[in-house]
């Protein structure tokens, strides 16, 4: 490759891997899997060491990600949380084996394998056998502190019980991965399939989003569960190696892996990583690898680690199951936004147990990569992904008569040409009064997750639309009594209950208007820290890029540049400036979290410290009505702290509190100190 074609690649792929981690860790909605991300990755490294010329201070193969959101207190941790390097082929494992013998300079050494779980890592600290403090991974030297939301894992004890002939030591940091179950996976997406809103794409996903809720009681609602897969800071040392770890889990009834093997030599791992993908299926989760450990802790100190992953550990991804069926038809899809998606509708076929009959080819530009035609015999995948695949087409098996496929040039539903937005491969309905996509906004708006309007479900938004009542999520708030009797015998309690359902939302807390809105990306995370940051909709509608980035910097944690161009694209289009007017027009006066009281310096020089669920405050909002009245957030209780501010199911905070003799205060008192009564 010639040198500017180079740089020129490096470039976008730096660009490219960035938007990737962002959407993965941040927002939790990647684009694409992880095997193509790898192959994004190695592409990098590839350029990066030929042409060292380009090489730049930050380069996206060097770190590992980023979870941390707004809303949680930062954590440094002791010792780095890392990722593992990915290796794909048995030759790949063996030369793994091969630096580790070169490098201890020996090779009578054991391995522990075990299945690399499919969630997100997470640090637990116990102090005196107390739990207290979880944090995720964050960018590997600081993670969020989610302790609240993992303190809902059953599973997970808050103390530790000393075993016989055992003393407990005074830190311990454990590691592990919390995820959701298959099954629980499966019945929070039907939930979310019956009131109307988007499906998660995999439960590593839903775990990770999950934990960063920042309402602890809708996080105890779904079901997380932990596994303990290593040890971090321990004082003083409890184990001398992996395996010894885990039988001192197992003994204390901890939550640990369903299986791991302990394996002389290479041989012996690569014997116990087939079995495990033997046996992987009938887990309680998704398994998408293996983790080969050096066993003994003194060698893995020896190994030691480059600035992204340990050098005695590796992960082995499995190869993920794939069937060979033909592609019957392809139909398209119109999203909220008006996206068009295609979809292949398959002969039926068995997978990874389930039957597919459908699968995302994602894009126009996809199908012609990888020139997919109807008739063509494909192979599919799941893929850790519970939405399948098209990975590639049996060539050999395709019929002759088998014609190039021809994206549509007109929106499927209303018929309006269709169009390539700059700067994406997704193509377009441009028309917002598309039928569907009228449907979907509106759904999605009328949504628990976003305005919350009771009796506004898919089949009476089907039937508003239909009737061309609402074109505008704005109409919602002009319909009339007299119009919604039309539709049935016996209809007026309902459409007296929808009508005060509507009023009602009118005066909703500013983060479900936004998130209502649906911006791409926005999810409810990033609307409820746009609500505290912007707290009136008309300012959020008119930031400008530079509000949200500076010189590469985010301004507002939690908004990375992927939802900036988002939200900023969003509002940049007249129709939805206009919208905003609307709904104003038609009486919304969203709620800005709890008002902050500018300029006054009442907690000035005192440290609040969170714990527990407030009735109405999140976490977010109380930090902003501290911090705007000159007072301090503290993640831990000490005695320099002025008062912990507790509400439902407050923990070992609380217990602190009161034993460092701490004044504990409710919301109530709260709003009355603030108010200041
Ligand atoms: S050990 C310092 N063991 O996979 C290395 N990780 O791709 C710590 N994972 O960040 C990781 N199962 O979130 C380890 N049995 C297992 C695992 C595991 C899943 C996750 C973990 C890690 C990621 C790396």
């Amino acid at each position: 490759m010639k040198s500017a074609a180079a740089q020129a690649r490096l470039i976008q792929l730096r660009a490219e891997i960035t938007r990737h981690d962002e959407l993965y860790y941040r927002a939790a909605q990647p684009e694409i899997n992880d095997r193509e991300y790898d192959r994004l990755k190695a592409e990098l490294a590839e350029l990066e060491a030929k042409f060292p010329e380009f090489a730049v201070a930050a380069s996206p193969t060097d770190r590992v990600g980023d979870d941390r959101l707004t809303g949680f207190a930062t954590y440094r941790h002791r010792l780095p949380l890392q990722s593992l390097d990915n290796t794909y082929t048995e030759e790949e494992l063996r030369a793994f084996h091969t630096r580790l013998v070169k490098q201890l300079n020996r090779e009578d050494f054991a391995y522990v394998v075990e299945p690399k779980i499919d969630g997100l890592a997470v640090s637990v600290t116990y102090e005196q056998g107390k739990l207290v403090r979880a944090v995720t991974r964050g960018n590997g030297e600081e993670g969020d502190d989610v302790t609240e939301n993992v303190r809902t894992i059953r599973t997970l004890p808050q103390e530790l019980q000393a075993t016989e002939g055992q003393v407990l030591p005074d830190v311990i940091e454990i590691r592990g991965e919390i995820f959701l179950t298959t099954a629980e996976f499966q019945r929070i997406n039907q939930e979310r399939e019956e009131e109307g809103e988007a499906l998660y794409a995999n439960p590593r996903n839903l775990a990770a989003g999950t934990v960063k809720l920042l309402d602890s009681k809708e996080v105890a609602r779904r079901k997380l569960e932990i596994v303990l897969y290593g040890v971090g800071f321990c004082e003083p040392a409890v184990a001398e190696s992996q395996s010894q770890f885990h039988a001192l889990v197992r003994q204390r009834g901890q939550p640990t892996l369903e299986r791991f093997w302990t394996a002389q030599g290479i041989d012996e791992a690569w014997a116990a990583v087939r079995r495990l993908d033997e046996l992987r299926h009938a887990f309680r989760y998704g398994t998408d690898g293996a983790v080969v450990k050096l066993d003994n802790f003194r060698w893995q100190r020896e190994a030691g680690r480059t600035a992204k992953a340990p050098r005695w550990a590796i992960a082995y991804k499995f190869e993920p199951e794939r069937a060979e069926t033909r592609i019957n038809a392809i139909t398209v899809q119109v999203g909220r936004t008006g996206v068009l998606t295609p979809v292949a509708e398959l002969e039926p076929v068995a997978l990874s147990g389930s039957t597919v009959s459908r699968a995302t080819l994602h894009n126009r530009d996809e199908i012609e990569r990888k020139d997919i035609r109807v008739g063509d015999y494909v192979l599919v995948e799941k893929a850790g992904e519970i939405i399948p695949a098209v990975i590639e087409v049996v060539l050999p098996r395709r019929a002759p008569q088998c014609v190039p496929y021809q994206f549509p040039t007109a929106c499927p539903v209303c018929g309006t040409a269709v169009m390539q937005i700059e700067g994406e491969v997704a193509m377009r309905c441009p028309n917002a009064n598309c039928p569907t996509q009228v449907r979907r906004r509106l759904t999605h708006f009328a949504s628990k997750a976003a305005l919350d309007i009771d009796g506004l479900g898919t089949a009476m938004v089907d039937e508003l639309v239909a009737r061309g009542w609402v074109r505008e999520l704005s109409d919602v708030f002009r319909l009339r009594r007299d119009d919604l009797l039309t539709l049935g015998k016996n209809v007026e309690k309902s459409a007296d209950n929808l009508l005060a359902a509507i009023a009602a939302s009118k005066t909703c807390d500013l983060w479900r208007l936004i998130h209502g809105l649906g911006i791409p990306h926005v999810g409810v995370a990033a609307s409820k820290d746009l609500a505290s940051h912007f707290r009136r909709i008309e300012s959020l509608s008119e930031a400008k890029f530079e509000q949200f980035i500076a010189n590469k910097q985010t301004l507002i944690s939690g908004i990375g540049e992927v939802m900036a161009r988002s939200i900023t694209g969003f509002f940049n289009e007249p129709r939805n400036r206009a919208l905003i007017l609307d709904l104003i027009r038609a009486g919304v006066r969203p709620v800005a979290p709890a008002e902050r009281a500018t300029g006054s310096t009442r907690f000035a020089g005192k440290t609040f410290v969170l714990t527990g669920t407030m009735p109405t405050l999140t976490r977010d909002e109380a930090s902003a009505l501290i911090e705007a009245a000159g007072g301090k957030v503290s993640g831990s209780v000490s005695k320099k702290t002025s008062y912990v501010l507790a509400g439902s199911e407050a923990g070992s905070k609380l217990d602190k509190a009161r034993e460092l003799g701490v004044p504990v205060i409710d919301e109530a008192e709260f709003r009355r100190m603030q108010a200041g009564d």
